[in-house]
Parts: C-alpha cells; sequence; structure tokens
C-alpha cells in the first residue's frame, strides 16, 4: 500500500498548519503544503498528484484547499475540477476557513432538536446572524437545502441581499424561503428584525470574532426558539448568555451551543472528509457533502446510544 500524500493547497502565502495537523491526525502519512496558490498556478500542482501514481494507487494521494480568501479558494477548487479528466483525478475536500465543517457541523446540531427537512408540519424557520461572511452564507445555504426557511441576517441591506440573491441563482433554493433582513445592533420591539426572532425555532450565530449579534432583549424576542448556536468562540460572546463551551445545554425551552460545542462535531467531519478523499478518488468534498458526512456520524452515533 503507497504512503497517503495529501497535497495541502493553500491560498495564504503560509499554508494552515492547523489543517496540516488535522490531516495528520486523521492518517495522511506525507504532507505536501504549498502556501499562495491561486487559479492562475494550480496546474502543475494537480498535474503532478495526477500523473505519478496509477490504477488504484492514485486513490492514495488526496489534495485539500483551504486559506482564508474563501472566494480565492473556491476559484482554486473550480481550476482543480476542470484540470481532472476521466479517471485520471484524485479526492478533494474544499474547506477555507474551516467555513464548510463549521457549517455543515452548526447544521447537523440544530438538526438533533428541531426537524429541518422540509415536509414537517410547518417548515422550520432559522435566523443566521453574520450572515453573509464565510461561515454564515454556508449555514444559510446548507439549512436551505434542507427546506429551512432561512433568514439572512446583516448590517447591511445589500449584502444580505446580495447572500440570497446567490442562494436562489446558483442553488436553486426558492425565494419564498429566504428572507433578506438589516439590523445593526440593539434591539427593538417594534422592529423587523424583533419580528423574525419571533418567529424562528433555530437562531445561528456566526458574526466575527468578538461581536455580540444579539443581546439578551434579542433573547427575549426570540421565545419560539429551541435551539440558539453562537460559533465565535472569542469573548464577548455572540449570543449573550451563551458560553464557548455549551454543547446542547437546556436554557428554559431551548438548547444552546457555542463554538466549542459544535467545534467536537466539526472535526469528526474534517477527519471523516479526509478519510474519504483517501478511499475515493471521485470525491470532490464542499458543504453538502460534509454536512452529508456530518448526518451519517450523527446516525452512527444515535445508534449507538439507543438500547
Ligand atoms: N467553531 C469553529 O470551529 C469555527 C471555525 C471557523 C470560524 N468560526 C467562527 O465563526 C464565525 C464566523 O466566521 P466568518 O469567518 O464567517 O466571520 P467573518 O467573516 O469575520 O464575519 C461574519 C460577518 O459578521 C459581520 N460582522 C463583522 N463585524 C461585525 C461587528 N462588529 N458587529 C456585527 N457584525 C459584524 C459581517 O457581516 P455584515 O458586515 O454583513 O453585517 C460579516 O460578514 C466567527 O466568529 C469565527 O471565529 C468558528
Amino acid at each position: 500500500m503507497p504512503k497517503k500524500v495529501l497535497i495541502q493547497l493553500d491560498c495564504d502565502p503560509q499554508p494552515s498548519t492547523f489543517d496540516a495537523i488535522v490531516a495528520v491526525d486523521a492518517g495522511a502519512d506525507v504532507l505536501l503544503r504549498h502556501g499562495g496558490v491561486t487559479a492562475e498556478n494550480v496546474v502543475p500542482l494537480v498535474h503532478g498528484g495526477m500523473f505519478t501514481r496509477g490504477g488504484g494507487d492514485l486513490a492514495s494521494t488526496a489534495i485539500f484547499v483551504g486559506g482564508s480568501d474563501v472566494a480565492a479558494a473556491e476559484a482554486v477548487a473550480a481550476k482543480i475540477r476542470s484540470t481532472f479528466f476521466g479517471p485520471v483525478r484524485l479526492g478533494v475536500l474544499v474547506d477555507p476557513s474551516g467555513a464548510n465543517t463549521t457549517a455543515a457541523a452548526a447544521v447537523v446540531a440544530a438538526g438533533r432538536h428541531v426537524p429541518l427537512a422540509a415536509g414537517a408540519a410547518a417548515p422550520c424557520r432559522a435566523v443566521v446572524l453574520g450572515g453573509t461572511g464565510p461561515v454564515g452564507q454556508r449555514v444559510a445555504r446548507l439549512l436551505a437545502g434542507k427546506g429551512t426557511h432561512v433568514a439572512v441576517v446583516s448590517r447591511s441591506r445589500e449584502r444580505a441581499e446580495a447572500v440570497t440573491r446567490q442562494l436562489i441563482d446558483a442553488k436553486g433554493v426558492s425565494a419564498a424561503n429566504l428572507q433578506a433582513v438589516e439590523h445593526h445592533g440593539g434591539f427593538r420591539a417594534d422592529s423587523g428584525f424583533a419580528r423574525v426572532l419571533a418567529a424562528a425555532d433555530v437562531i445561528v450565530a456566526a458574526g466575527a470574532a468578538g461581536a455580540t449579534l444579539l443581546d439578551s432583549a434579542g433573547r427575549l424576542a426570540a421565545a419560539n426558539a429551541r435551539v440558539f448556536i453562537d460559533l465565535n468562540a472569542v469573548p464577548p460572546s455572540g449570543i449573550e448568555g451563551v458560553s464557548a463551551g455549551d454543547k446542547a445545554r437546556a436554557d428554559g425551552q431551548a438548547v444552546v451551543y457555542g463554538a466549542l460545542g459544535v467545534g467536537g462535531t466539526k472535526m469528526k467531519i474534517h477527519k471523516a472528509a479526509l478519510a474519504r478523499i483517501f478511499s475515493a478518488t471521485d470525491a470532490f468534498l464542499d458543504a453538502e457533502d460534509l454536512l452529508a458526512i456530518g448526518e451519517g456520524l450523527e446516525a452512527a452515533r444515535r445508534s449507538m446510544d439507543s438500547p
């Protein structure tokens, strides 16, 4: 069996040490780490992986695409996809800024407590605070993809609308299932934001590190919400009263998760995804695939727990 070689392609000048360590922990024997990768210079790096091993041995080479500039990483991923041909391809995991694994883990956490899929008696309603960032956009995309009604909240109506438009145009989400909401912080009981909170079943805060997006008055207004998830690990919390370590902590009629409470699931998804790209050369794992992996892990966990 040839050694498992992971080609780590990072758009930042220095490839992420976090992504490298997770790869080693997930079983990669050798890491080839490249920084400063762009859609213009990636092809020779991909060819090097495609043409060195043949037949079944090709599955022992895989590619990870990362970096903090999500748009640049997605352009690299698109270039890699178009470089493959026929059976000459490698398993690929795309997770810039950890946005795909984090969003998938947040949706798995929400789905433990509320039916997210279309077909439930009343469609689930979710609010994504900070919904314009890399993580928030993907949370919105994954929830909408399951049939949940999603309110994308931003300090700018234009930015929120750009996200909902993108979901409609690129992902085929029905406009009826999306709402763009402008909110500038603080809370007013007579605002549109208050009405959106009052109707919510799930609230996910995906705002920038250290920014509080939902204060205690906002939490009270979200009286029907059954799940609050705060993905910000840097104090103060993104949702007042939620601690980073909270993991399905009961709080009134809701459960709350903090960033570390979701982080364990994120890590499991990341490692399982790395295992997948070393077993299937046709695996090209994006946010939706990572959610499917997370849901599979969740189903396995539940069946282990059941008597
Ligand atoms: N748990 C994990 O493993 C993990 C992994 C990755 C990321 N994270 C966390 O997930 C969160 C989202 O990550 P990200 O990279 O998507 O975040 P980001 O791009 O830094 O920010 C997300 C959004 O927050 C809004 N925002 C920025 N500054 C704000 C402020 N001062 N007040 C209110 N809103 C503000 C912006 O939206 P508008 O300008 O449109 O309002 C921005 O698009 C972060 O807290 C990050 O640390 C966690």
